[in-house]
């Protein structure tokens, strides 16, 4: 393969420099195009645009895979916990049981947040959206906690947030109801601990069940990480100028809020509930979701990268059959759901436009099955995608071609004007 590409620029020829990743991607690296050129490129949406070159999590959009670390989703899904997975991403190599065990007990010891902040807590409107407060929380841990760009520093931090996000998580709904904040315990694994946090109560200690664990983590683990998605290019960006790692966080979970990002999940159920209330049929949304001068779209379809099924909306769907099926639930959204994915995927339209099911359409119906309500499921997806944002920003932070983001833009306003004085204006 060629190492460079030619362009010719005004009868000008230029050699630009050939970058091909280890999965045999190519990128024509144009770092100097500017100065070579006078030159910028455009990329609304960043759709054919790398931002950075990463070793974390490789996607094949084409043929459906998904890997942490080389690993394929589908065996971290099948083997492993959230916990390993948030070593694995992190620190880059699956961990021996001695260090995980260690990594257990750091998640222990950083798992309470200071009780003053219960007073934040407190002061929103009961109505508040959960991922606005955790957004607002995370950057609010800054003002309770040190923060250094020391290596020890950062460890700590990074421990703090995977084991603090549960926490800021359960007391947010349990203060929005008016119940009494559960607190974590230290005999519990990470997603036994958040959803005792999340359900226990005075009157009904809640039963552990691990099926329901299970599902948690398969739930956790397939969110972990995604590439250069929406928040995490946010957390990316922000994180390049340096702001302390809560506040950078914050961004993540702002920009992941989104319906056409991460509240997609909670979009989806909404959707679906239009179904099941007979608001709408599922041909109705189809035929919605197809015509051009209504902008509704599917919620949970469709993807930037996938341009089959995502990998992830497959094991998902097994965790519903699953955990229904352990806990003999039957949800009526389940049944639309899967009607409305048949008649989809034998749809034109659909089918042209390369629109399948994402990781978010069945997983509002796993998260209803658990017992999460529905406007905490971005919040989880919050959880998940933790480790993927820590991962990403440290890698960014690490990398010796690292610089503060800086896009350029092509002007298209009004060219030089003076100024009127008001008696001159219409
Ligand atoms: C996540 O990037 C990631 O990796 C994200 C994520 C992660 O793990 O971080 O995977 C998580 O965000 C999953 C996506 C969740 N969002 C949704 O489910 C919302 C519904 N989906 C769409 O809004 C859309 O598919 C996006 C936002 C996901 C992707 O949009 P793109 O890549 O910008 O594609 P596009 O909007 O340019 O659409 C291309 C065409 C258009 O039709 P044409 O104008 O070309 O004729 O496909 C159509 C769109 O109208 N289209 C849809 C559709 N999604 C795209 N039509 C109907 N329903 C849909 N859902």
């Amino acid at each position: 393969m060629s190492e460079h590409v030619e362009i010719v620029i005004e009868g000008k020829t230029y050699q630009l420099p050939v970058v091909v990743g280890t999965e045999g991607e190519k990128a024509i690296d144009i770092s100097n195009l500017r100065k070579m050129t006078g030159y910028i490129t455009l990329d609304p949406g960043f759709v054919n645009t790398g931002s950075c070159k990463s070793a974390i999590t490789f996607m094949d959009g084409e043929r459906g895979i998904l890997r942490y670390r080389g690993i394929p989703i589908e065996e971290l899904a099948e083997h492993s916990s959230f916990r390993e997975v948030v070593y694995l991403l992190i620190r880059g190599v699956l961990p021996t049981y001695k260090q995980v065990n260690r990594f257990s007990v750091l998640l222990n010891d950083h798992s309470l947040v200071h009780e003053d902040m219960r007073t934040f807590f407190e002061s929103f409107p009961r109505a508040s959206h959960p991922m606005g407060i955790l957004s607002s929380m995370a950057t609010t841990l800054r003002s309770f906690y040190p923060y250094l760009d020391t290596e020890e520093e950062i460890d700590i931090t990074v421990t703090r947030l995977i084991s603090k996000i549960r926490t800021l998580a359960a007391m947010s709904y349990k203060i929005s109801r008016g119940h009494r904040v559960v607190y974590p315990r230290h005999d519990l694994s990470y997603c036994a601990n958040f959803l005792n946090m999340m359900f226990d109560s005075p009157v009904r200690p809640y039963q552990i069940d691990e099926d329901v664990v299970r599902a948690l983590n398969v739930f956790l683990i397939l969110h972990a990480d995604h590439e250069q998605n929406c928040s995490t290019c946010a957390v990316r960006v922000v994180g390049s100028a340096r702001v302390n790692l809560y506040a950078t966080i914050s961004a993540g979970i702002a920009a992941l809020w989104g319906p056409l990002h991460g509240g997609a999940n909670q979009a989806v159920i909404e959707m679906l509930a239009h179904v099941t209330d007979k608001k709408a049929t599922v041909k109705q949304l189809v035929e919605r979701a197809k015509d051009k001068n209504d902008p509704f779209r599917l919620a949970g379809f469709g993807h930037r990268v996938y341009k089959t099924y995502d990998p992830r909306a497959k094991i998902m769907k097994k965790v519903c059959d699953n955990v229904l099926e352990k806990l003999r639930l039957h949800d009526p959204l389940l049944d639309a759901a899967k009607e409305l994915e048949d008649i989809a995927l034998k749809d034109d339209y659909f089918i042209s436009h390369h629109l399948y099911p994402n990781v978010d359409f069945y997983s509002g119906i796993v998260l209803r099955a658990i017992g999460i309500p529905t406007n905490m499921f971005t919040v989880m997806f919050a959880i998940g995608r933790l480790p993927g944002w820590i991962a990403q920003w440290r890698e960014s932070i690490e990398d010796p071609a690292w610089k503060i983001s800086r896009p350029r833009q092509i002007y298209i306003g009004p060219t030089k004007t003076t100024y009127t004085p008001f008696e001159e204006r219409e």
